[in-house]
């Protein structure tokens, strides 16, 4: 494709370092890598919630053109990290974290996998695994949320909270109170979960996988496989979403790489689109009470928020869905519980704002009703209840720029047009309201080793084993390095998801440019310390000066006092009889003076919308996003992950929902054409301001993430803004016409 095409309109693709080989198909997804001998496996999944397998005949699948192996409970090769400590009690940090798959004849769930068929073409390993049939005793199982959320029995108590008193909002002067609901959410990346397996031997393995999290894979399958992690590579070049589904690994991971072992040649598993459904974790269930009381003037004095979320029987999955409750605002009282209940249906797992995005559906909105009930305007209520100090740990924030943030979004929606009275404002005969709502997550910094390598061509490769999911990471990374060596973008590299680089972060908990962008800064500041010494030893104009006399721009170093006095970073190499200049460094942990702080990103959400008077349907018309995220590094990625987590709210306040048939603990919807996400037309023009306030305290760029904000929130300033338009609180997700009418 024509690069001057790309260059003109389409800003975002040329400003992204990944974006022209991604438009032009030339990036490579895990699934897509060739291998000499390649086979296909396909998983064959079980019908019923909960039971044991009785007979499995494959003697027909076995039998059928192409198939190499068909492989279940009965004939599958010991994994050692299925039961590590059995003999060995030292082993335990080797067990395998997840499905055993194969492992037994147990069911725990409708759709998970008990047998995998694997033959020479994809289309062959699909038919044949369709000949294989099951018999099972069944048993009776737990499928139904509602249910059995009251049951005390099956629930698990995770954690309780209090400040001073419990449910002070009793005796408040004015208080809301309210169930909320927000239903499974299934993970519907582009990208399927993929991985091929290939052996060399019976003690090295090579996985290309979908991670969010090379090095943990790794270090999972050196588990299972009993192996040492440097014989395990992982590879993962690029991410085609992924928003917490690639956390951790799914069966698809050890299934192929059992598979690979036994039949000694490369194996491929892609997950159909209905088995990210049933085998990759999803946002989980979660049932909500909350309640809060205030005086007259605003101000919060109690707070109530309890929470029952669901897992697997074979796992407990839990997320901090009551946790910003606790530190959100000023407020003396505090109490919340929170709770799982397993089920048999697969894990869930983190998604987008795990925890919060929850969690301030409930908060955000009864602290919406509470506005109403106080006649306060929403803004004005939070601005009132407004806390500098973490009131959970007493530690100030490190920054907190969400006041600004109000401001940002309150003149970019025009929240002046906000009737005071719901369902009062009409335009072209559709109702109108406007709402808002903040997010939160946690920032901080996490470990990661960066390598530097300035080539004698003046180009700069910069290495780590962290993942892209789709952020831009590789963008911010070259960004951080241009800037500081004084080197033009274009010459700098940033190589990425393979775990033969240095060690890098799992990418989540919008951590990754904190973690991985202070080590880069690490290793330049290093590199200038080098070229500031070579020049003073090998070049004469350079003689006799110290390291603070230079500077470093368009890939030369030059004398701050004169700056004609230069010479280039390939000049210097040379002059200097040296190849190349290579260095490793790590990120340094925050100090015991960054720990005496509250770290966090926060966001605020405003949206207008129309609600059509006589069929309910909303229309959103504009959404203003503002967030309090640090320094921005790379504007125009951190702007589109702002969007796209803009357009995942949306999804979780107005379209997305999964529904199990309680009958049979049976996902009823899993595939595109009835689980909606939203298209196009649902999305109106979406604003993003960031507050743009560097954060030095955190890490040296000033950066905080933007991740998990972009999306926490936003379904409950949909809400508020379908409570202004209507006059109707809606407390269970989705919001569809129906529960409108
Ligand atoms: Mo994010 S839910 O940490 O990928």
């Amino acid at each position: 494709m024509d690069k001057e095409l790309l260059f003109t309109g389409t800003y975002f693709v040329a400003d992204r370092v990944d974006g022209i080989d991604k438009v032009t198909g030339k990036a490579t997804y895990s699934a897509e890598h060739k291998l000499p001998g390649m086979t296909y496996a396909v998983f064959v999944c079980s019908t019923i919630a909960h039971g044991t397998i009785k007979n499995m005949s494959i003697a027909k699948a076995k039998n059928a053109p192409g198939v190499l192996d068909v492989i279940y409970y009965q004939n599958c090769p010991p994994v050692p990290g299925y039961n590590p400590y059995a003999k060995d009690p030292a082993k335990k940090g080797y067990e395998w974290w997840g499905l055993k798959v194969f492992a037994d004849n147990k069911v725990v769930s409708n759709g998970q996998p008990i047998a995998m068929v694997i033959a020479d073409t994809i289309e062959r390993a699909v038919h044949a695994a369709s000949l294989v049939k099951t018999t099972y005793t069944a048993e009776p199982f737990d499928a139904d949320f509602e249910k059995l959320k009251t049951d005390n029995s099956k629930l698990k108590n995770m954690n309780n909270y209090k400040r001073g008193d419990a449910d002070v909002y009793k005796n408040a002067e004015f208080f809301v109170e309210g169930e909320f609901t927000v239903p499974y959410e299934t993970h519907n990346p582009m990208e399927l979960q993929a991985t091929i397996a290939v052996w060399d031997g019976d003690d090295k393995l090579t996985v290309y996988d979908k991670s969010q999290g090379p090095k943990s894979t790794q270090s999972a399958l050196a588990g299972c496989f009993n192996l040492d992690q440097k014989n395990v590579r992982v590879i993962t070049e690029n991410v085609g979403g992924a928003f917490g589904s690639a956390l951790r690994s799914w069966p698809n991971v050890p299934a192929a790489c059992i598979a690979a072992k036994k039949l000694k040649r490369p194996v491929k598993l892609v997950l159909t689109r209905e088995q990210m459904f049933t085998m990759v974790g999803y946002r989980p269930y979660a049932w909500q009470h909350i309640a809060i009381g205030a005086g007259k003037d605003g101000k919060l004095t109690g707070i109530m928020h309890h929470a029952i979320s669901n897992t697997s029987k074979y796992e407990d999955f839990g997320e901090g869905i009551v946790n910003a409750s606790q530190f959100m605002y000023a407020c003396p009282n505090v109490n919340t519980t929170y709770k799982l209940l397993p089920l048999n249906i697969n894990t869930p797992t983190w998604m987008r704002g795990p925890g919060p995005a929850t969690g301030c559906v409930a908060l955000e909105c009864a602290l919406d009703e509470l506005a109403y009930k106080l006649n306060i305007d929403p803004i004005e209520l939070r601005m009132i209840n407004h806390t500098d100090v973490n009131p959970v740990n007493n530690l100030p924030w490190s920054s907190k720029f969400l006041k600004e943030c109000y401001q940002l979004g309150k003149e970019k929606i025009g929240w002046q047009n906000r009737p005071m009275v719901p369902g009062s404002l009409k335009e072209n005969g559709m109702l109108v309201g406007y709402g808002m709502a903040v997010g939160v997550f946690g920032a901080g910094r996490g470990q990661a080793s960066v390598k530097g390598i300035l080539k004698s061509d003046g180009t700069l490769l910069l290495q780590s084993a962290v993942s892209d999911m789709g952020p831009g990471t590789s963008t911010a990374m070259v960004k951080i390095g241009a800037e500081l060596m004084g080197i033009p973008q274009g010459k700098v590299a940033f190589e990425l998801g393979d775990t033969d680089l240095p060690p890098g972060p799992t990418q989540g908990g919008s951590g990754s440019t904190s973690a991985v962008g202070t080590a880069i800064t690490a290793v330049c500041n290093e590199m200038k310390k080098r070229l500031a010494e070579l020049a003073i030893e090998h070049v004469s104009t350079f003689k006799n000066l110290n390291a603070e006399a230079v500077d470093y721009s368009d890939g030369e170093i030059f004398i701050k006092a004169d700056r004609t006095k230069k010479i280039s970073f390939t000049d210097l190499l040379k002059q200097a009889g040296k190849p190349l200049i290579e260095i490793i460094k790590d990120a340094e942990r925050l100090s015991a003076e960054a720990r005496k702080f509250a770290m966090n990103s926060f966001s605020v959400h405003f949206v207008k919308l129309h609600v059509n008077p006589v069929t309910a349907v909303i229309q959103l018309k504009h959404i203003v996003s503002t967030a309090d995220a640090g320094k921005i590094i790379a504007y125009n990625p951190a702007r589109s992950q702002m969007v796209g987590g803009a357009v995942g709210g949306v999804g979780m306040a107005l379209t997305e929902e999964t529904l199990i048939d309680p009958r049979y603990g049976r996902y009823i919807n899993s595939n595109f054409a009835d689980y909606h996400v939203p298209v196009h037309a649902d999305i109106p023009a979406i604003d993003v301001l960031f507050a743009d306030q560097p954060d030095y305290i955190i890490n040296p760029m000033g950066s905080k993430g933007i991740g998990e904000i972009a999306l926490v929130g936003v379904a409950p300033a949909i809400a508020n803004a379908v409570f202004n338009a209507t006059g109707k609180r809606i407390r269970e997700l989705p919001i569809t016409p129906d529960k409108l009418l």
